[in-house]
């Protein structure tokens, strides 16, 4: 995973390549590290930890070209040794890297049959040496030589002590945006292009082994045989608004509460009283005989509401596969992929689009970023209109995501959605009851062990719920279809292992009801999330969370907020890193 960054041109390019990996940290914040030339030398700083603890240590104030990284460990422990950039051992080259080398074992040994001494224990260090290894002289050259030689895929910038007017970058299969300027004065590297635009418009994205000289107003490129290549730059557009808390805690607080306003733009201006208008969506879609959705963690949970949105509304056969076990399936013809993610940088995610691309399928993509990889390679994209969601927990991306699907259910079902405008208003109603949530999970904040379960629409919805507590509380938090938890896992029930029982699905409610007597006669604490109606869950719960009463499809609204708050407020009784959680990076960009 991680992030790099890089600048030459006329400004201060240490403090661009230092903004530039500030707005890279989702990728990984486990370390970070900078490099650059300082008279006719390399110099470097990396430390463990965040960007802030590397600005306090840095030891040069000025860098004739810089090039950064931000990690998400993958290979070694977390530390400063193992932080990039990684130089050769005569310190003449840096690199920084974004992926994994898959044979860095064996390339490694051959390395150090041939003398050369290892200082880290990561998978990057072994390209470092095997440029210096190769370099007569020319940059390029040495670089162009290493990429047959790795397996794996890799983003990689480099610079030499004796070039401190250029980088040389090169891609496979990890993204890598080359921006430059009109006026041909600057030219920057980055894993995503979003970290420069407002600056430098013109992009160019490395795919397959491409090499790129970058020097200041000058691209080279070359192809994987080395050739010359020429490419017209995309213009992008995009500015950066500097995040904010806006007088909230945390960024997840304030992205739960923005949520009424994130559906509301979800679902604007894509619809009338008689039908779901989606902009830029091939007709042919609707043909699809089936939908298969991929996605990972909180993007695969709205995947499997989707599947439901699709049956239940449009009588589309549909299935949710979790993206990294997507490739080991058989999809059938005329199926209709939807792949779903946020970021649209998880790899796992893109790594089963190309997958499902190269089988002949069209895929459709649901993503929050622009620009993104995925957008780039669907053959159709449904953008979410959050804003930025800047905490690590994914909050509003999520209720986003089902807005979306609810509509394209009713899309491929040619019925209009006007129901769904009650959901903003709704939301708010929860939101409201953010203090009694409070003072029920400060009551629960001292168990370390849950289950959430729930049945049909609330099964998904436990789902993702538990997530949110587990990831930013490291509670064990377990998802169960409420029904399958006689099935073995109630063995583990006792008075210390509260349940937490999602109960809006009207169609199951008796059903979820005997499945509450059965983990109470077991002495279970119940926390009960229920719509008003549904007042026969008072004389079993030892806690309810009084929902506003709607339709069994719409109910994951509701209810994923109730379950996001109880999480955020256990999480911040337990006095944890809610926004960005230990071992955890907002885009995961490593299979
Ligand atoms: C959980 C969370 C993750 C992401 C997952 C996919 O709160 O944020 O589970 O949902 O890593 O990320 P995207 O949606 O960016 O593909």
């Amino acid at each position: 995973m991680c992030g790099i960054f890089g600048y030459i041109g006329t400004k201060d390019s240490l403090q661009v390549c230092l903004n530039g990996l500030q707005l890279l940290e989702y990728r990984g914040y486990d370390s970070t590290g900078i490099a650059g030339v300082e008279n006719g030398q390399i110099a470097y700083c990396k430390e463990a930890g965040k960007l802030h603890v590397l600005q306090q240590k840095l030891p040069f104030q000025k860098l004739d070209v810089a090039i950064g990284h931000t990690r998400w460990a993958t290979h070694g422990k977390v530390s400063s040794n193992n932080a990039h950039p990684h130089l050769d051992e005569k310190c003449d080259i840096a690199l920084v890297h974004n992926g994994i080398i898959e044979n860095y074992d064996v390339l490694r040994s051959d390395l150090q049959m041939h003398g050369v001494r290892f200082v880290s224990e990561t998978d990057s260090e072994v390209i470092v040496q095997l440029i210096a290894h190769h370099y007569k002289g020319e940059l390029v050259e040495a670089v162009q030589k290493v990429l047959p030689l790795l397996k794996g895929h890799f983003a990689i910038a480099v610079i030499h002590k004796d070039f401190p007017d250029r980088i040389v970058a090169a891609a496979r299969e990890c993204p890598l945006a080359i921006g430059y300027d009109d006026a041909g004065t600057e030219a920057v590297i980055s894993s995503d292009p979003n970290a420069f635009l407002s600056s430098t418009p013109n992009v160019l994205f490395l795919r397959k082994d491409e090499v790129a000289l970058i020097q200041k107003g000058k691209i080279s490129l070359f192809n994987s045989q080395n050739l010359p290549l020429c490419k017209q730059p995309e213009r992008l557009e995009g500015h950066h608004t500097p995040p904010s808390k806006g007088g909230f805690a945390h960024y997840m607080l304030k992205e739960i509460f923005e949520q009424s306003a994130t559906v509301q733009k979800a679902i604007f201006g894509r619809m009338d009283e008689k039908e779901v208008l989606f902009e830029a969506l091939p007709e042919t879609f609707r043909n699809a005989k089936r939908v298969w959705f991929i996605g990972c963690g909180t993007s695969a949970h709205a995947g499997m509401i989707g599947s439901l949105f699709l049956e239940d509304i449009a009588q589309i056969p549909s299935h949710t596969e979790i993206a990294s076990e997507a490739r080991f399936r058989i999809v059938p013809e005329e199926t209709l992929v939807i792949a779903i993610s946020q970021s649209g940088e998880t790899a796992d995610t893109i790594a089963a689009v190309r997958e499902f691309k190269s089988r002949g399928l069209k895929v459709l993509g649901i993503c929050n970023v622009k620009n993104s990889t995925l957008t780039r390679e669907t053959d159709g994209c449904i953008f979410l209109k959050a804003g930025p969601e800047m905490s690590v927990c994914s909050t509003k991306a999520f209720t986003s995501q089902i807005a979306v699907l609810y509509l394209l259910a009713k899309f491929f079902a040619r019925q209009s959605a006007e129901e769904i405008k009650t959901i903003p208003a709704q939301i708010q109603e929860v939101l409201k009851l953010a203090p009694l949530i409070q003072q029920i999970a400060k009551k629960y904040s001292h168990f370390r062990n849950f289950f959430f379960m729930g049945r049909h629409y609330m099964y998904p919805t436990c789902l993702e719920a538990a997530l949110k507590l587990k990831e930013i509380s490291y509670v064990n938090a377990n998802g169960y279809p409420a029904g399958e938890l006689k099935h073995g896992p109630i063995a583990l029930i006792d008075t210390h292992f509260p349940v937490v029982a999602f109960c809006a699905n009207k169609q199951t409610e008796e059903k979820i009801l005997s499945n509450l007597q059965e983990v109470k006669a077991r002495g279970a604490p119940i926390i009960a999330l229920a719509p008003k109606e549904l007042s026969a869950v008072s004389a079993v719960a030892d806690d309810v969370i009084w929902l506003p009463s709607t339709s069994d499809k719409l109910a994951p609204f509701t209810s994923t907020v109730a379950g996001q708050l109880l999480a955020y407020y256990i999480a911040l009784s337990l006095g944890c890193d809610i926004d960005q959680p230990r071992n955890l990076a907002k885009s995961v960009t490593v299979e």
